[in-house]
């Protein structure tokens, strides 16, 4: 009697995020695709890898048809003009739209080649894995301890936890400030030490991938050049995704940068956020190859 023919496995089958493979999946892993956008994928190994992305709020779309790859490691710079989208794609590498009720994402967003809106991902685990800090700080009104244990002690982590906040504060450059009020409420620290803690927060669950939404918009400069210090700091250990709306911190902090824009439909009034172009922030800021980023970064638009 023959063997049953070999079938692939299922599409729906549950999908480890940490180890990127598909439960019981034996298969050895497959060689990359081709780039999608050869330039900013260079040979860097790709943590997120978008195509046909769009993103619609009831019958309105936001932003439409992006692709793109983000590298690992690096800092990617999302700019463009307020309203184009930054913020509502950056919710997607996190699956932060789910939390959107008129939200709706098409397209295809692939984190290690798995799709992330597979029903059997979890997004829970996605959030884990892909941490997010917001425009403002948004610490819990709990201890400053206790605002960096939350996570692992949501998720059950093993080991001390006394020990993960302290590596954590150490890693968002903001143990020595704190070290000694640990039990004080995070709501009496300053704002640039609000959003390190949220950083803090954020590292904690050991992410891989860091969304920042504006992270310095709240900031003035001596806090703002600190967050930059950090980033540049933990950038070999993670991958940075960053909206800005300042092009000289994108061009200071950034390995990538993207630049969107809004286009206009005359006939139907309607308005979509576009990706014009995504490349090396070098070449971006001196020689970019879409002259409507050029307008942009020369200040002639937006
Ligand atoms: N929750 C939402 N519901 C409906 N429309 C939204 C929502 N969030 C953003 N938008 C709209 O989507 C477009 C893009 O917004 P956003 O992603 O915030 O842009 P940016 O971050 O580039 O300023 C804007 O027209 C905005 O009004
Ligand atoms: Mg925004």
């Amino acid at each position: 009697m023959s063997d049953p023919p070999r079938t692939e496995p299922e599409r729906t089958q549950p999908v480890d995020i940490r180890t990127h493979t598909a439960v019981n999946d034996a298969a050895p892993p497959q060689p990359a695709a081709a780039p999608l956008h050869a330039e900013a994928a260079l040979d860097e190994a790709r943590v997120f890898e978008l195509s046909g992305l769009s993103v619609y709020y009831g019958a309105y779309r936001a932003i439409r048809d992006v692709a793109m790859v983000v590298p690992e490691r690096r800092i990617s710079a999302f700019i463009g003009p307020s309203g184009c989208g930054k913020t509502t794609l950056l919710r997607c590498f996190n699956r932060m739209n789910d939390l959107i009720l008129s939200a709706r994402v098409e397209g295809r967003i692939d984190y290690h080649g798995i799709d992330l809106y597979d029903d059997s991902v979890d997004p829970i685990e996605v959030r884990t894995r892909i941490g997010m800090v917001f425009q403002k700080p948004n610490p819990f009104p709990k201890s400053i301890r206790d605002n960096v244990a939350f996570g692992p002690k949501v998720l059950k982590l093993k080991g001390d936890h006394d020990e993960i906040v302290e590596r954590s504060l150490r890693r968002a450059a903001l143990w020595d400030e704190v070290k000694d009020r640990l039990k004080d409420s995070a709501l009496g620290l300053s704002g640039g030490q609000q959003q390190r803690l949220c950083i803090a927060r954020a590292l904690a669950v050991d992410p891989e991938v860091i969304l920042m939404d504006e992270p310095c918009s709240a900031l003035d400069p001596i806090a703002t050049g600190r967050i930059e210090d950090l980033m540049e700091e933990i950038k070999s250990q993670y991958t940075i995704v960053i909206v800005t709306h300042n092009m000289q911190q994108a061009a200071r902090v950034s390995d990538r940068c993207a630049f969107f824009t809004t286009e206009v439909n005359e006939q139907s009034d309607t308005r979509t956020g576009v990706l014009v172009e995504f490349d090396r922030t070098e070449k971006i800021f001196s020689n970019p190859s879409d002259q409507r980023t050029e307008h942009y970064i020369t200040g002639r638009f937006g």
